[in-house]
This record gives structure tokens, C-alpha cells and sequence, in this order.
């Protein structure tokens, strides 16, 4: 007889935990080059495992499981088993197809990045049962990412950074000096203080078209956004912020507010402004 079954309080704490859906994230990072016959296959994962060679494009893939964690291990599934099935089954799938595409000299474009991740997907359908894989993200460079739910590969998630600089103050007429300065702390300083604000907008596209124009889509966060809040003081210099306090929180309400609807065909997401790299905020509308 096990510890477990002889401990009714084992017992009971194993349920609970079999009870618990965890998200559990691996990110990999791999490096393609079209152009040579083989690749230098690296032993460094941390960087890039294929590693890559000259001028190479380099790509991270985030896989992400959900499940339970096992009672007796209290892991989801060992991170160097994701690790080695997403290079087994799901960066050959990359490397082959984008190698194809770029020696005929074709565009890579959303809905052919699409089908890799739908084709990835099912690679590693199977492959960390009880656990399954929710979601892959694709990181096209370091302010772009493409992520698909394995539940849902019609849609493309498209996700793009932007920065803007700012000074604001944290303050409500309606309590005392002391009272705002025990809720807000220095963010209540009466000059205002300055933030390099990052704003994360994400989309929602169907995989297989009408797509994104980033283009377009960078145009109408510049207009709609970032030409309103870059470079200036939000409590006085944007109305809205004179009745709202100009909270990371309200920032990104604030955002949705600016772009909601005017993506179309495609759909406002998310909304995600870091103030600092510890504060961030996101909203979903
Ligand atoms: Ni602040």
C-alpha cells in the first residue's frame, strides 16, 4: 500500500491537486538557413538549436500545455521532454517548409505561417497526453508575434509593440493632499512623473484571409493611439484624463476606446500597456 492510500489527507490533497488546470509554457528557439544542405544542428538551446550559420533567421516557438500537474512529480509535463518533441516533430515542419518557400524565392505570408502552425500542431497533438497543447505562438521578431489556439486554427492571433513617452500624475480632486498621497504614493507628485510606456495590441484574423495589413494596421495605431498620448502630459494634454485618472489600468481601457472597430475586417483583441517591465495591464474590451 502506497503512502498515498494509506493517508486519507495524501488522498485528499492528491485530488485537489488533480483538480488544478495549470498553463505551463516552453519556449524554443531554433534558426533556419535556406541555403545551405545541412545545419550546424548546436547544442546551445538557450540561443538557437538548429543554431544557424551567417545570417540565418532566427524564430521562437512558445508551446503552451494545459492539464494537471502529477501529484507525486507535481509537474505537467518535464519541460526537456517539450523541449525535445517541439524539435522532433514541430521545428522540422519549419525548417522544411520555409527552407521551400524562400529557395523558390515566395512570400511567407499569414496564411502560410497558419498552415505551419496548424501542421506543428498536429505533429505534437498527441504527443504529452493527459496534457494537450493549447496554444503556439510564433515570435516574428521581437515586437511581432502570431499565435493560433490548437482548439481554433482558423484564427491567427497578430500581436505588435509600441512605445510612447509620457508624464502623468496620479490624483483625485476629490480627496484631501494626504489622502492622495497615501493612495498614490509618489505617483501623486503635483509636477507629474514620466513613463517609456510599451502598448501590445493584438488582433484577431481569420487564417485564411481577408488578413491584416500591417501597414495599415501600424497607421491607424499611430494615428488613433500613439499621436495622441506620445509626448505628453495625459492629465492635461489628453481630455479624457482630466475626469479619469491616468492609471496604467485606464491607459488601456483608454486604448481599446481608440481602436475598437477600426481594424476591419479584423477584430481588436486585446490591449496590453506595460509601465514599467514589472507593471503591466491588459484588457480584452
Ligand atoms: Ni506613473
Amino acid at each position: 500500500m502506497s503512502d498515498a492510500q494509506a493517508n486519507p489527507e495524501i488522498m485528499n490533497r492528491k485530488s485537489e491537486i488533480e483538480n488544478l488546470r495549470v498553463r505551463l509554457g516552453r519556449r524554443v528557439r531554433f534558426s533556419i538557413n535556406p541555403f545551405l544542405e545541412a545545419e550546424n544542428s548546436g547544442c546551445n538551446s538557450y540561443t538557437s538549436r538548429p543554431a544557424g550559420e551567417g545570417l540565418s533567421l532566427f524564430l521562437e516557438l512558445d508551446v503552451e500545455l494545459v492539464g494537471s500537474a502529477a501529484p507525486q512529480t507535481g509537474l505537467l509535463v518535464n519541460v526537456s521532454d517539450i523541449d525535445r518533441a517541439v524539435r522532433r516533430h514541430a521545428v522540422p515542419v519549419f525548417t522544411e517548409r520555409v527552407r521551400d518557400y524562400l529557395r523558390r524565392g515566395e512570400h511567407i505570408g499569414f496564411d502560410r505561417i497558419a498552415a505551419i502552425l496548424r501542421r506543428a500542431g498536429e505533429h505534437l497533438e498527441d504527443t504529452f497526453r493527459p496534457a494537450r497543447v493549447d496554444r503556439l505562438t510564433l515570435k516574428l521578431n521581437p515586437f511581432r508575434k502570431l499565435a493560433m489556439d490548437t482548439k481554433e486554427p482558423g484564427m491567427l492571433y497578430f500581436s505588435e509593440k509600441f512605445e510612447f513617452a509620457a508624464t502623468h500624475k496620479l490624483w483625485n480632486d476629490e480627496f484631501s493632499e494626504p489622502q492622495n498621497r497615501k493612495i498614490f504614493g509618489k505617483c501623486a507628485n503635483p509636477t507629474g512623473h514620466g513613463h517609456n510606456y510599451l502598448v501590445e495590441v493584438t488582433v484577431r484574423t481569420p487564417a485564411a484571409g481577408p488578413h491584416l495589413e500591417v501597414g495599415r494596421f501600424e497607421q491607424v495605431v499611430d494615428e488613433h493611439l500613439m499621436q495622441v498620448v506620445d509626448h505628453k502630459n495625459l492629465n492635461l494634454d489628453v481630455p479624457v484624463f482630466r475626469t479619469r485618472i491616468p492609471t496604467v489600468e485606464n491607459i488601456a481601457v483608454f486604448a481599446w476606446e481608440r481602436l475598437a472597430g477600426r481594424f476591419d475586417p479584423v477584430q481588436l483583441h486585446c490591449i496590453t500597456v506595460w509601465e514599467s517591465d514589472r507593471t503591466y495591464c491588459s484588457y480584452h474590451g
